[in-house]
């Protein structure tokens, strides 16, 4: 492309951008030379456009940096980030502390593969199997693998514990779950834009209505029935949160039925809602708990299920694994991930910013904004569509006005700033919402 050399040093000479104003302490990154703004954010849209698969399609902002709860375009444009990586970035961008823990661990042992014992992958499971107060933990990589993993692991406790005859083990899932994009994620899904043209799917998952107790019950009295996996509020489908009791009334049921229940914290769980887990805002114990996303703070793909020796034991060697899976690197960086959790007091901090920011939202125009809701920092607002507006074009213009959010099903925009966020960013972000809001 002879004619993108020539453009691109025209681009040398744009506007410098902002400097930044620091939010972690003892970090403050050089402001950006005007050398280095090579690309504008419509080349970038257009090199990913060309050469990437179209499995995406992105709000329009290509952004370069990213420091506690702020991001920044290739412009120079700052940003509060309301979607943390759909939670991922739970810490804030770039956190200090793990980034050190990242850095100092890189340059010494990365990977070992499970063939050869490290040394940090005990320490890590010492640390967090004694957080969260099970008995042991496997170590993967993305979320959907803690769900493969968590999924393996009922079939094998329904086989050799429960008794239930080969290959007949069911998994009941809630419609409106999501939990990632295998083969065997999407088999459980009622989206079809998640489903539809790959399959075949699955055998032995089966679905009930979310929020459904006695569809729920109806379900678990089949003998084969391994486990009930289910977030304990529901992300991707818009933040949906079930009535209070409903994750008391289904611990019950799994205890009665004899079947384990699998909690999907990937995205509720590590202070999001406001506990450490969001099953904790009921003080229930699920049988299994996947975590992924903030377990590394957004630097590195880690994730994991916790669970009890009378499941776990149940995979012997060479049954399960993933060559990154407890790699030195990955354990090093999920204890900084959960350390800055506990001592920033990240879930306490998420429980007093969401209610506060419902509280603004809730004063929003009804006949815009239909309904509000959430629990801690995992917010939701729906939008009543128009033929003047709908959520993309109000998540639009909340770009143009600083800050980024991401719609879901059209209708709906999720609210979920890192957990980091004070007060008086929280009310210049409901400044910023009320604004937009106002201009339609
Ligand atoms: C509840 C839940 N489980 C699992 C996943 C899958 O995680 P990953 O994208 O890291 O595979 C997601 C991703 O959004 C999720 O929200």
């Amino acid at each position: 492309m002879p004619g993108m050399i020539l453009q691109l040093s025209r681009r040398l000479f744009r506007a410098a951008p902002v400097l930044s104003r620091s939010v972690h302490s003892g970090t403050r990154p050089a402001s950006k030379t005007r050398t280095e703004c090579l690309l504008t954010s419509e080349d970038i849209y257009a090199r990913e456009d060309k050469y990437g698969a179209h499995n995406y399609h992105p709000l329009p902002v290509a952004l370069e940096r990213g420091e506690g709860i702020y991001v920044w375009d290739v412009e120079g444009n700052r940003y509060y980030d309301f979607l943390s990586a759909y939670s991922a970035v739970n810490q804030g961008h770039c956190h200090p502390k793990i980034l050190a823990a990242l850095t100092a661990q890189a340059s010494k042992l990365t990977l070992t593969s499970r063939a050869f014992y490290n040394d940090v992958l005990g320490a890590y499971e010492e640390y967090v199997t004694n957080l969260f107060g099970y008995d042991k933990v496997l170590p993967m990589n993305t979320g959907v693998e803690g769900g493969e993993t968590a999924c393996k692991l009922a079939r094998k406790w329904a086989y050799n514990v429960k008794g239930v005859p080969k290959n007949k083990a069911k998994i009941i899932f809630a419609s409106g779950n999501f939990w990632g994009r295998t083969l065997a994620a999407i088999s459980s899904s009622t989206d079809p834009s998640s489903y539809e043209g790959f399959g075949p799917y699955m055998p032995g998952f089966e679905l009930v209505p979310f929020d459904d107790i006695p569809a729920l019950e109806k379900a678990l009295q089949d003998p084969h029935v391994a486990a009930f996996m289910v977030e304990p509020i529901q992300g991707e489908a818009g933040v949906v949160v079930p009535e209070q009791g409903y994750l008391t009334q289904v611990r019950e049921l799994c205890t009665k039925y004899n079947v384990l229940w699998i909690a999907d914290e990937v995205q509720t769980g590590l202070a999001r809602t406001g506990r450490r887990l969001a099953v904790d805002h009921e003080e229930v114990r699920p049988d299994l708990v996947i975590l992924g996303k903030a377990l590394s703070g957004g630097v590195y793909p880690v994730s994991a299920v916790l669970c009890d020796d009378e499941i776990m034991l149940t995979i012997r060697p060479g049954e399960h694994g993933s060559t990154y899976g407890g790699n030195p690197l990955g354990c090093r960086v999920a204890i900084a991930a959960l350390e800055v959790i506990e001592e920033e007091k990240l879930a306490k901090n998420a429980e007093k910013m969401g209610k506060l920011l419902r509280a603004e939202l809730r004063k929003l125009p009804k006949d815009i904004v239909t309904t509000v809701r959430g629990k801690g920092l995992l917010n939701a607002v729906v939008i009543k569509e128009t033929k003047d507006y709908d959520a993309w074009k109000v998540c639009l213009r909340l770009r143009d006005n600083g800050l980024l959010a991401k719609p879901t099903h059209g209708d709906i925009i999720r609210l979920a700033p890192p957990l980091i966020i004070r007060e008086h960013e929280v009310q210049e972000c409901v400044d910023i919402i009320q604004r937009t809001i106002m201009s339609f």
